[in-house]
C-alpha cells in the first residue's frame, strides 16, 4: 500500500487542486420557493420569519442556528461549533464556513492519559476540560456580515424571546437528558436544565435567562463579546475554576477559515460536500469513486448492500488513518481520490465475500456509541442556500456550564483521538493525523451537503456521530436515483465504519433472507433496537422553482415551504 501511496503523492496534489476548484452550478430558469427544514418546529418558525422579513437564506441561517442552540441544548450551541455550506445564487459560488472548535493552546496530546498511558474514563466527555473553543458565535457574525441582509438585532430576536420565554420539554429531550444526567447535575447546568436536579417531565418550560443575555450583548457588541470581552472573560474564569485550561488568548485567537468544500461528479451527479477537518466530504469522495465502477443500480439488494459496506469500510479505514486538521496535517487528499488508488481498493473487493476489517488493516477494537448534533437546510427565492450542521458533540456536550453565561460548553475534544487506535464515544478510531494538538481543530463527520442533477437540487445532512456519513451516502444514492425529499429522510439505514467489523441495520431494514446471505457471505450482523439520525432535506426543481422538503420522522423537527 505504501508503494502506491509513493508513486501517486506527486501527481496527486495537482488532482487535490482540480477537485477544489468550485464548479459552477447552474442557474435557476425561475425564482425558487424559499424552505426552511430543521430538527425544531421553534428553529423552522425562526427560520420563515426571517424569510418573510426580506432576509436571504443566510440572515435565515443565522436566526435558525442561534434557535436550534436555545430549543435543542443537547445538540448545539453557543459554546459549540460546526460547518456552514453556503451556495451563493449570484456569483455561482459555494463556501464552507468552518466555525469547528479547537484545542485550546495548554492542550497536549496525553492530556486525556494516565501516566501508564491508559485513557482516563470520561475525562474527554465531561467537564471543562473536555471543551474546545467554540467557532459558532464567530460563525454566526461572518455569516451575518459577509453574506446576510439583516442585522444581529432582527436574526437573534427569535432565539432571545425562546431563551427569556422558554421552550416545552418533549420527549426527546427527556431522553437526551437522563442520558446526561450525572454530567448536568455537576454545573449550573443542572438549574437550568433539571428540575429539582432531575429530568424534567413533558410540558414543562426551560427557561435560559443567563443565555438570553449573552446573546443580548452578542447582538449590541458582536462577536467580540464572547471572544474578547465580559462573555469572554466568564467563561475563562468559570473553566480555570473546574479544572479547564482555556485562557483569554484562546478566545481572542480563534478564527472562522473559510474554505473550498470538497466537490465530487457521480455519474453525472454533483455533489458539492464539506472539507476536512470534516472527513464527510473526503470520506465520501472515496466511497463515490469505487462505487462508480460499478452499476449498483441494477444490482440484487444483497449485492448492492454487500458493495456499500465494502467501500464504507474501507473509507472509514483510511479516515482512521489519514485524516485530520489540515491546516496542521499533511492529508494525502489527492492520493485518497485518485482513480491510481480507487482501482487499487475496488481491486481488494470480493464481490462474494466480506473483507475482514482487520486484513485491511489493524488499529483496535472499539466500543461505545452514542450520538447528538443537529442539521437545518434552507433555501431562498434566488436560490441562495444553507447546509449547517452543528454541534457540541455528545448529548448537552460536557454537561458544563459557564457561571452566569448560560453557555454549555461543547465536549469536541473527544472527536481527536486520545490515543491512536483508541475508539473514541462513536467507536471511530484514529490515529497520528488526528492527534491533539494546541490549535487543532479536531476531525469531525459532520457532513453538510449540496446535490445537483440536471433537473434538480438537493440540500441535505443529518446528525448521528460517526454515522453521518453513512446516512449521506444513502440519501444521496436515493436521490440520484430519483427519491424525493421524504424518502430520502425516511429511508432506511444501515452503516459500516471498518471497526468495529459490523454492519448495523435499523430494525426491519434487512429481512431475515438478506441477514442470511450477508452472514453467509461473511459479514457480521447489528440488528439496532432504534432508528438513528434526524435528516432535514430541501429539494428544489431547477425548471419550475418548485420546492418540497421533508424533516426525518424519527426526529420532531419540521419542514415548511413558502407559497
Ligand atoms: N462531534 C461529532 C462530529 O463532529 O463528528
Amino acid at each position: 500500500m505504501s508503494y502506491i501511496f509513493d508513486m501517486v503523492k506527486y501527481i496527486s496534489k495537482f488532482v487535490f487542486l482540480l477537485l477544489f476548484i468550485p464548479l459552477a452550478t447552474q442557474a435557476a430558469e425561475v425564482g425558487f420557493q424559499p424552505a426552511v427544514a430543521s430538527a425544531h418546529p421553534l428553529a423552522t418558525q425562526a427560520g420563515i420569519e426571517i424569510l418573510e422579513q426580506g432576509g436571504n437564506a443566510f440572515d435565515a441561517a443565522v436566526a435558525v442556528s442561534a434557535a436550534l442552540a436555545v430549543v435543542e441544548p443537547y445538540g448545539s450551541g453557543l459554546g459549540g461549533g460546526g460547518f456552514w455550506l453556503l451556495h451563493i445564487a449570484k456569483d455561482r459560488v459555494d463556501v464552507m464556513l468552518d466555525g469547528r472548535e479547537r484545542a485550546p493552546l495548554a492542550a497536549n496530546r496525553d492530556m486525556y492519559l494516565y501516566d501508564k498511558g491508559n485513557v482516563i474514563p470520561g475525562a474527554s466527555i465531561n467537564g471543562p476540560l473536555a471543551a474546545g473553543i467554540p467557532g459558532t458565535v464567530a460563525a454566526l457574525e461572518q455569516l451575518s456580515k459577509k453574506y446576510g441582509s439583516l442585522p444581529f438585532s432582527t436574526t437573534l430576536a427569535p432565539a432571545i424571546a425562546y431563551a427569556r420565554d422558554g421552550f416545552v420539554v418533549d420527549e426527546h429531550y427527556r431522553r437526551m437528558a437522563g442520558h446526561r444526567l450525572t454530567a448536568l447535575q455537576r454545573s449550573d447546568a443542572a438549574d437550568i436544565f433539571l428540575s429539582d436536579d432531575l429530568v424534567p417531565e413533558v410540558g414543562e418550560l426551560i427557561k435560559q435567562s443567563d443565555l438570553a443575555a449573552s446573546l443580548e450583548l452578542i447582538t449590541k457588541q458582536g462577536a467580540k463579546a464572547f471572544y474578547t470581552g465580559e462573555l469572554a472573560e466568564q467563561m475563562v474564569a468559570s473553566v480555570k475554576e473546574h479544572g479547564g485550561i482555556w485562557s483569554m488568548e484562546d478566545l481572542a485567537e480563534y478564527k472562522v477559515v473559510e474554505r473550498f468544500p470538497e466537490v465530487i461528479v457521480y455519474k453525472g451527479m454533483r455533489l458539492v460536500a464539506a472539507s476536512l477537518p470534516s472527513s464527510g466530504g473526503m470520506a465520501l469522495a472515496e466511497i463515490l469513486n469505487m462505487l462508480s465502477f460499478y452499476e449498483i443500480e441494477r444490482m440484487k439488494p444483497v449485492d448492492r448492500i454487500h458493495l456499500l459496506v465494502e467501500v464504507m469500510r474501507r473509507a472509514y479505514r483510511d479516515r482512521a488513518e489519514h485524516m485530520g486538521d489540515p491546516d496542521f496535517v499533511d492529508v494525502p487528499a489527492g492520493l485518497l481520490t485518485s482513480s491510481v488508488y480507487t482501482n487499487k481498493l475496488i481491486q481488494s473487493i470480493d464481490r462474494d465475500k466480506a473483507t475482514p476489517s482487520a486484513e485491511l488493516k489493524a488499529v483496535a477494537e472499539p466500543t461505545g456509541n452514542g450520538a447528538d448534533t443537529t442539521h437545518f437546510s434552507i433555501i431562498d427565492a434566488e436560490g441562495n442556500r444553507v447546509s449547517a450542521t452543528m454541534s457540541i458533540n455528545y448529548p448537552f456536550g460536557s454537561g458544563f456550564v459557564a457561571e452566569g453565561t448560560g453557555i454549555l460548553l461543547n465536549d469536541e475534544m473527544d472527536d481527536f483521538s486520545a490515543k491512536p487506535g483508541v475508539p473514541n464515544v462513536y467507536g471511530l478510531v484514529g490515529a497520528e493525523a488526528n492527534a491533539i494538538e494546541p490549535g487543532k481543530r479536531m476531525l469531525s463527520s459532520m457532513s453538510p451537503s449540496f446535490l445537483e442533477t440536471h433537473d434538480r437540487i438537493a440540500i441535505l445532512g443529518t446528525p448521528g456521530g460517526s454515522r453521518i456519513i453513512t446516512m449521506v451516502l444513502l440519501a444521496m444514492l436515493d436521490f440520484y436515483q430519483g427519491g424525493d425529499a421524504e424518502s430520502m429522510v425516511n429511508l432506511g439505514r444501515f452503516h459500516h465504519q471498518y471497526l468495529p467489523d459490523k454492519i448495523s441495520f435499523e430494525p426491519g431494514v434487512f429481512d431475515q433472507a438478506v441477514v442470511k446471505e450477508l452472514s453467509k457471505m461473511g459479514h457480521q450482523l447489528e440488528a439496532m433496537s432504534n432508528r438513528y439520525g434526524n435528516m432535514q432535506v430541501v429539494v428544489a426543481n431547477k425548471k419550475t422553482g418548485k420546492v418540497e422538503a421533508a424533516s426525518d420522522s424519527r426526529g420532531l423537527g419540521q419542514a415548511r415551504v413558502l407559497h
